[in-house]
């Protein structure tokens, strides 16, 4: 059995990466895996949430599962804070896992900053509830962007760890599902930055309920630059941008990896299209194929996040059913730890 555990963070103003770096990606899971896609609301709460707000936001990323075209009856969909065994499983993790392990983590560093004495400890221990999230239901797969690949390799040292600690062969060690081309959006407005939820600017980012006119200003006001659309000489034998290059132009590389993302194409093929055209002429199909793309989408958002008892009810019975599969586990992990 293939089963994948994958999550997002309901902190509001979902956006261009996490559906190109992440929900799209579950939606095209669903016929290989059988998969469990949760919203994570502990791990949202590391950082302080205005409860009235989480309670919204939670809705907002169930609904973009379902739009984004998860299929609720075959695959689990469901909030992290309704089943137990996260919280129970995190605990004996925080017990398996090492101090050396988690002053490694580099998101930590980055998210604390440089007040790191005033971070939470929730913040800090986080990546152990995301071991525990995934191996609660002893997935196998985790599809993961760029930025949890580190958090994904600690996953493994403590399933490992685990099993060597308590003398038994419990969790598998998960592999991570790595995507292609879109890992890695960045801001609109600053290429050097990760196009993010929580982001001063509205520029920065669309989100996935924009309207057609709000993408559209946002791609026009999008930073870019005077120069023409170079060709094939950008990319290297593998067709991947050079690193000088992105570095020379990271705004301009950025919205044509967006380009070739939202119409399922390589860099390169974008490249051919559009070599020697500047970027009034680009910004206008990338401006077309986004407000296709992300506008039915976007609608049908706004439509489930008014159903909020339809949604609910996807969320308890996805509660229901993950609850169900991680309790066989718990028995044995409690067996294993002596509880
Ligand atoms: P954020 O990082 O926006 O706060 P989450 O931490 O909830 O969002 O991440 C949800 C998923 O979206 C993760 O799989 C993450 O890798 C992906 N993701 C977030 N930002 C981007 C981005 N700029 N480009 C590509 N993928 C992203
Ligand atoms: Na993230």
């Amino acid at each position: 059995m293939k089963r994948i555990f994958s999550g997002v963070q309901p902190t509001g103003n979902l956006h261009l990466g996490n559906y190109l770096g992440a929900i799209r990606n579950f939606v095209r899971l669903q016929d290989d895996y059988e998969c469990i896609f949760c919203v994570v609301d502990m791990h949202a709460i590391t950082v302080w949430q205005d409860p009235k707000q989480l309670v919204d936001n939670t809705r907002e990323v169930a609904a973009s599962y379902l739009a984004a075209g998860v299929n609720p009856e075959k695959h689990i969909i469901f909030n992290q804070s309704q089943v137990s065994a996260h919280a129970e499983l995190g605990w004996v993790f925080n017990c398996v896992s090492r101090i050396g392990w988690l002053n490694r983590m580099t998101q930590f560093k980055d998210k604390a900053g440089k007040n790191r004495e005033k971070a939470s400890t929730g913040l800090y221990v986080y990546p152990n509830l995301m071991a525990a999230d995934i191996l609660a239901y002893k997935a196998t797969h985790v599809p993961v962007g760029e930025d949890q690949k580190q958090h994904l390799e600690l996953t493994r040292d403590i399933a490992i760890k685990f099993n060597n600690d308590f003398n038994v062969d419990l969790f598998p060690v998960p592999e991570p599902l790595i995507f292609g081309a879109a890992t890695r959006i960045m801001s609109l407005r600053d290429g050097s930055k990760k196009m993010s939820k929580s982001d001063p600017s509205d520029y920065s980012r669309i989100t996935m309920m924009d309207d057609a006119d709000t993408v559209a200003k946002k791609i026009k006001k999008a930073t870019s630059d005077p120069h023409l659309i170079p060709g094939a000489d950008v990319l290297d034998e593998n067709g991947k941008l050079l690193d000088d290059a992105r570095k020379e132009r990271p705004e301009a590389f950025n919205l044509l990896s967006i380009y070739a993302a939202l119409n399922d194409k390589e860099l390169s093929d974008v490249l051919g299209e559009f070599e020697g055209k500047g970027f009034a002429d680009f910004k206008k199909s990338l401006t077309d194929v986004a407000v296709t793309k992300l506008g039915p989408m976007g609608s049908e958002m706004k439509r489930l996040m008014d159903d909020k008892s339809y949604v609910d009810s996807v969320l308890k019975q996805g509660a229901d059913r993950a609850a169900k599969l991680a309790e066989p586990v718990m028995k044995e992990v409690f067996d294993a730890v002596g509880f």
